[in-house]
């Protein structure tokens, strides 16, 4: 059978970038007719198609039951088509098709929640990215083939709301209590852009007129008792939809703009044209359900989304292996969106946090791969924190050394060619090339290899000559499938400051311009380079990588009291924030004295708690266990980094003394009048509260018990619950019992019961059986599933013992109940050959003792690159 318009899918079922070819048919219009009925559902599609290309008609289908299908007009027999579990071939069609398919589906039972699927009683949702649509109907499931969507849907009037994209056209009864809708589409799009809804949700209501003066109508679905938690994703939409209009000149397009919430989704939302499908999580916010965290991710979420619409929708991706596409330029976007949502400092170093605790250990562990990978088995496998995390890094490079304008003008020029197409990286990279008259073609080279490069620089000061010399030099670690691996194009942001005064020099006057540094922004593009500033009349401080400006591992010898006038002096928050990260990690496994951050961070405090809270709070990170542990690539002992760590927040604690109680009760929330402001004193009494309870204080479980009883806000009651329950106080049974109570109804609240009692210190296997044979756990539900393993997962010692059989029978379990969320449960135990023996060992049985028991490629594939170390 000839499969080559399609990636070719090869017996070991890898399909490789190289390979990709034209599809040979393109599809003008589909009309799709969706029935759903109580035990199956019944879908009619008729598909326009014509010949681009030599070669046979393929359509992908998966689990579907064909019960016609007709060309041109003629009832096709068994015998006019192949068809096996993956796609159906028409060999030697015409160049001009019309095909009619009717089949059937069962999205009553679809537990993998990809394609349509009953979310719950009362809503069918469908979730199509990447290859989602071919398990609702024949068709060129492939992002390259855009198309113009008719859709109808008809259900029981049980399910009052049938939702689809694009304009209502027609509304109207069809007898025996059903009811139907027809929706057009105006815009083409790809195939997993698709989306419909049946169910019983009530709506959130509002407007926006765009800067072309089009009037959107704005609905967010929800449950009737979720309705009031929609306000504040409804606000950040349209704060999205103009932000984008101010910063990339990009309005929105459509008449109305939909959002449905389902607790059922494997993932964080979803960017369908004109219809997003959310989890409740990324949608549903309120200071009494849900975390100041949480109120900041939907936030970020629903901009995310949004984003898409141009970047993403308008302009989409030729093959999968362009994700990094749309999703690395979305993250950066959202990003950018969030700075200025809250102290620009703290969302930088959230999000370079997440960098570094978990693209940092997957680019240097198994799964390391390429942001845009050359192969995959399963590319469900491959919406990772390297295609997002990094490729949005990627985007921050270019922006970076571009500056606003520049980079304004290469984007302007990206849509300018691109509007209406599925493109590569390459025509992103070209387009931002023409349009800021800047090449930046060796950013290619970070999209296509992997690792984490290691930077090092040195600093040299000649006093006689009173210039200030720093080289560089990169590397990255040797790769067996990457034999050829290139110098890759460094922007570092730098600063130096004055020893005695703390003032920042002016690099304009003292700097060498022949070295290229700009704008305090030196390009580092080759595998060697030193630059020289003359003019420094005492030896400076130097400050690197300012704002994270590369995803690098920096290796640069800062003493210890450098970094601490770091902490101090530096004006860049973010880097203020990674001079504590550095000293605090030379403190826990290299020995250093506690003394001298505690003593910058006392010295800096009293200003920066009025100024910034929220950075204030971020300056008492102290470096999680997995963090730590990720940063070990062999004879990690789990229980001792648990040891070192407990041992510094205990010196903490007691070194910090009265401090803790006095800020405490002189911070109050109600106080602040922005948000921002107010989850950083938030966060700063929660952090207070838990030193007290360290220093053995008992007060604090009475001040934690207060603080619990007498708030209506999540946070603060989240932050009491878990000082409370981690610390095991006399109290704790009480409040976990009146939690329960409180929030028993509320599935996103009630995630966080879960959590917090899977990440108790000293949880164990009896803990995790308790919760998960709790009346209220649920297998179908992905939140739950990983509520309670996330949890568990914050204590690495948890992990490493009695979670390993915990992650090895759920990867088991939903390898066939849903295949998406097992793999990614399983990537948790990706670095178990870190271990020091024996436990490397028995992990090491564990997992290929799976081997032989799973089926889908997600876990398979997984499974087999971890454990190809
Ligand atoms: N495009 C979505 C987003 O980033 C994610 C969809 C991922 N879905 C999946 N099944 N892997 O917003
Ligand atoms: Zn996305």
């Amino acid at each position: 059978m000839n499969i080559a318009a399609n990636p070719v899918v090869e017996a070991d079922q890898t399909v490789y970038l190289k390979d990709y070819q034209k599809p040979s048919f393109l599809v003008d219009s589909i009309n799709l007719d969706i029935q759903v009925y109580d035990d199956h559902t019944k879908v009619n599609s008729v598909l326009v198609m014509k010949r681009q290309t030599a070669g046979d008609l393929i359509l992908l289908g998966r689990d579907l039951e064909l019960k016609s299908i007709i060309l041109n007009g003629k009832p096709l027999s068994e015998t006019d088509y192949t068809l096996d579990a993956e796609q159906l071939v028409i060999a030697q069609a015409p160049d001009q098709v019309t095909l009619e398919t009717q089949v059937i589906i069962h999205p009553e039972s679809n537990t993998q929640l990809e394609g349509l699927y009953q979310a719950s009683g009362d809503l069918f949702v469908t979730q199509n990215e990447p290859e989602g649509f071919r398990k609702i109907t024949f068709y060129p499931d492939r992002p390259d083939v855009l198309s113009v969507f008719t859709t109808r849907v008809e259900a029981d009037k049980k399910f009052p709301v049938l939702l689809a994209n694009g304009n209502l056209m027609e509304a109207g009864e069809t007898g025996e209590g059903r009811h139907y809708t027809i929706w057009q589409d105006p815009t083409k799009k790809p195939s997993y852009l698709f989306a419909c809804v049946i169910g019983d949700l009530a709506v959130l209501k509002d407007a926006y007129v765009t800067s072309e003066g089009r009037n959107v109508a704005l609905e967010i679905y929800a449950e009737e008792k979720d309705i009031p938690k929609c306000h504040i994703a409804m606000e950040a939409l349209k704060h999205s939809m103009q932000w984008d209009e101010e910063h990339y000149g990009r309005p929105y397009d459509l008449d109305n703009y939909m959002i449905v919430a389902t607790s059922a989704f494997n993932m964080g939302a979803m960017e369908n044209k004109g219809l997003n499908i959310f989890n409740t999580s990324c949608v549903l916010a309120d200071e009494e359900y849900t975390s100041d965290a949480a109120i900041m991710r939907v936030q970020s979420v629903i901009a995310h989304e949004y984003f898409h619409n141009w970047t993403g929708n308008r302009i989409t991706c030729r093959d999968w292996f362009q994700l990094c596409l749309k999703e690395g330029l979305t993250v950066f976007r959202d990003q950018s969106f969030s700075e200025d949502l809250q102290s620009a400092a703290v969302q930088r170093i959230d999000d370079v946090a997440v960098l570094k605790a978990h693209q940092f250990p997957e680019d240097s562990g198994p799964l390391s791969h390429p942001p845009r990978p050359d192969h995959f088995v399963e590319i469900n496998n491959f919406y990772t924190a390297t295609v997002y995390e990094k490729g949005a890094e990627i985007n921050r490079m270019m922006s970076t050394l571009l500056g606003k304008v520049k980079f304004r003008q290469g984007t302007d020029e990206y849509f300018r060619r691109h509007d209406g197409q599925a493109v590569t990286v390459e025509d992103w990279v070209a387009a931002l090339t023409a349009g800021s008259g800047v090449d930046l073609s060796n950013f290619l080279t970070w999209y296509n290899q992997p690792g984490t490069p290691k930077l090092e620089a040195k600093g040299e000061y000649d006093a006689a000559k009173q210039t200030y010399r720093l080289s560089f030099k990169q590397s990255l670690k040797a790769h067996p499938k990457y034999p050829n691996l290139k110098a890759v194009p460094i922007p570092v942001a730098l600063a130096l400051f004055d020893a005695a005064s703390g003032e920042q020099l002016s690099l304009q006057s003292a700097a060498l311009f022949e070295n290229g540094v700009k704008d305090g922004v030196y390009l580092f593009d080759q595998e060697q380079a030193t630059i020289e500033f003359s003019g420094v009349t005492a030896k400076p401080v130097v400050s690197l990588l300012r704002n994270f400006s590369a995803p690098v591992n920096l290796e640069f010898n800062y003493s210890d009291e450098e970094l601490a006038f770091l902490i101090q002096y530096e004006t860049n928050g973010f880097n203020q924030w990674q001079a504590t990260q550095t000293l605090l990690e030379r403190i826990l496994l290299e020995g250093h004295e506690a003394g001298i951050y505690i003593e910058a961070i006392k010295n800096t405090l009293p200003d920066l708690v009025e100024k910034d809270p929220l950075l204030a709070s971020r300056l008492f990170d102290i470096p999680t266990e997995g963090y730590l542990g990720s940063r070990i690539d062999s004879e990690y002992q789990p229980a001792v980094i648990q040891e070192q760590r407990n041992a510094l927040v205990n010196t903490l604690a007691r070194e910090l003394g009265a401090f803790c109680k006095e800020t405490y009760a002189a911070l109050d929330p109600e106080l602040q009048h922005e948000f921002s402001q107010a989850m950083g004193v938030r966060a700063l009494k929660n952090i207070m509260l838990n030193m007290m309870a360290r220093q053995g204080d008992t007060s604090a479980f009475d001040l934690a018990h207060e603080q619990y009883q007498n708030t209506g806000n999540m946070s603060e009651r989240l932050g009491a619950l878990k000082v409370l329950v981690w610390n095991d106080a006399p109290q704790a049974k009480d409040v976990l019992a009146d939690f329960y109570d409180r929030f028993k109804e509320e599935a996103l609240s009630l995630d966080q019961w879960f959590m917090v009692q899977a990440a108790h210190p000293k949880a164990t296997a009896e803990t995790i059986q308790v919760l998960t044979s709790h009346a209220d756990y649920d297998l179908k539900v992905p939140n739950r599933i990983r509520a309670v393993s996330g949890g568990l997962n914050a204590n690495p010692v948890n992990t490493w013992s009695f979670g390993v059989q915990h992650y090895i029978d759920l990867a088991k379990y939903l390898d066939e109940k849903n295949p998406i969320v097992g793999s990614r449960l399983l990537q948790v135990l990706s670095r178990w050959y870190t271990l020091a023996e024996p436990q490397r060992s028995e992990v090491k049985a564990a997992l290929e003792a799976l081997k032989p028991q799973v089926k889908s490629k997600n876990v398979s594939e997984t499974l087999n690159s971890m454990l190809s170390v």
